[in-house]
């Protein structure tokens, strides 16, 4: 069970993270994209961050209604509205709560992941940000279904989109920018992959610093 503060804690650390990375991220897009990867996740999570310093939400779900539409408004490519749309939909999962338990936190993983699948209609394997997540989220339920603690279930998720995001290096892209590229976006890590294996890291590496606060 972990309460809100820790999740407005967990974003403004996602905006340190893509700062720190912003030109990785871009790199990356400019091999199979346009360039603006690093850029977008920037300059939207740094939205995020002075938003949510400036106002003081009253549940889980209205912060991450907060994120969602901060995105969407600040953050354009394909990854606006689709990180956008996730957090919306992760949103109306968790209406209502204070704090959340491992469930809560599945169904909101869950909920994403189904939000940038029916925004952006890909699959797991087409060089896409769910080539990491939907790994993620299968290791981290299966991890919480044994019983593993919270912070175990999240370092196997972490692993296992760290492994999607190697994955990419293989595939070729059918979905975005990447896709015009056909057989030629092989061998080459998906940009998108890459920034929601940082998210995960980044979350990990919160909780884990607040451990004795996550029951
Ligand atoms: N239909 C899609 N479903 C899920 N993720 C996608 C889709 N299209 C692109 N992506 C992800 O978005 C990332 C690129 O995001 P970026 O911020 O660079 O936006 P963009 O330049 O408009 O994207 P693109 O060039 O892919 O259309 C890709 O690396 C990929 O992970
Ligand atoms: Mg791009």
């Amino acid at each position: 069970m972990f309460n809100k503060d820790i999740i407005v804690e967990i974003f403004k650390e996602i905006a340190k993270t893509m700062d720190e990375n912003k030109a990785l991220l871009t790199e990356l897009d400019a091999a199979i994209g346009d360039a603006d990867h690093g850029i977008n996740m920037t300059k939207g999570f740094t939205a995020v961050k002075n938003k949510l310093e400036s106002i003081a939400e009253e549940d889980c779900s209205a912060i991450l209604k907060t994120v969602a539409m901060t995105f969407i408004s600040t953050t354009g490519g394909a990854s606006g509205p689709l990180f956008g749309t996730a957090f919306l939909k992760a949103s109306s999962s968790v209406v209502g709560k204070d704090a959340l338990s491992n469930d809560d936190l599945l169904l909101l993983f869950e909920s994403a992941i189904k939000g940038i699948q029916m925004r952006g209609k890909a699959q797991k394997g087409e060089k896409t940000m769910l080539d990491s997540l939907i790994p993620a989220y299968d290791a981290m339920k299966k991890s919480l279904d044994i019983g593993d603690s919270l912070i175990d279930a999240l370092n196997k998720a972490e692993i296992a989109a760290l492994e999607g995001v190697e994955f990419t290096k293989t595939i070729i892209a059918t979905k975005g920018r990447a896709s015009y590229l056909s057989e030629r976006s092989i061998g080459h890590q998906d940009p998108g992959a890459t920034s929601c294996y940082l998210i995960l890291k980044t979350i990990n590496n919160v909780l884990k610093n607040r451990e004795s606060l996550v029951e």
